[in-house]
């Protein structure tokens, strides 16, 4: 296991995206479940706004699977909002993309969208998150929420398997 971001990386980097976020006044902000857990909790701690979850998966192994599995999810409450939706990182884009039109098609006025890691030449321009806090190499990264098969989550730092 190679450490690649440390605590206290993560902790300036959010210091900052929550400056950003401030200025955008959401109505909600969406934590993407189980991976941005705790990317999410440290982000949204003092902010002035509504934080809800929704639940899904794609991946097994290390692999995506290309297919989105929303396992609880009430994109009709966003109906006339203005959300952002937060995940731990984008790899194909694919998860954020579909989450995104799901709440858009639901009568969202605006979606954004904000990830700790954004993993470089991994998904077209199209996929870019609005925010992100470092842009990672293509690789297999676990911690701070992100998992291998539901282990390592609860590491306070990232780093590649
Ligand atoms: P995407 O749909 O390909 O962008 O993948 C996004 C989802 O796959 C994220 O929400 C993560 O849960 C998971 N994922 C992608 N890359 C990694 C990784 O390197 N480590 C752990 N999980 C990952
Ligand atoms: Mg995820």
């Amino acid at each position: 296991m190679r450490k690649i971001i440390t605590e206290e990386q993560i902790a300036k980097k959010i210091e900052n995206l929550q400056k950003l976020i401030k200025n955008q006044k959401y109505d909600y902000v969406i934590c993407v479940l189980n991976g941005a857990y705790m990317f999410f909790s440290d982000l949204t701690k003092g902010l002035d706004v509504n934080v809800d979850f929704v639940k899904v998966s794609s991946y097994v192994n290390t692999k995506s699977t290309g297919e989105l599995n929303i396992q609880y999810a009430d994109f009709g409450k966003y109906h006339g909002l203005k959300v952002l939706i937060v995940d731990d990182i984008c790899d194909s884009g694919y998860t954020l993309k579909s989450i995104k039109e799901y709440i858009l098609q639901a009568g969202a006025e605006l979606a954004d969208t904000c990830v700790l890691l954004n993993k470089k030449e991994a998904h077209s321009a199209e996929n870019e998150p609005t925010f992100y806090a470092f842009l990672i190499e293509n690789e297999f990264v676990i911690g701070y929420g992100l998992d291998y098969n539901d282990k390592y989550r609860t590491l306070p730092y990232i780093a590649v398997l």
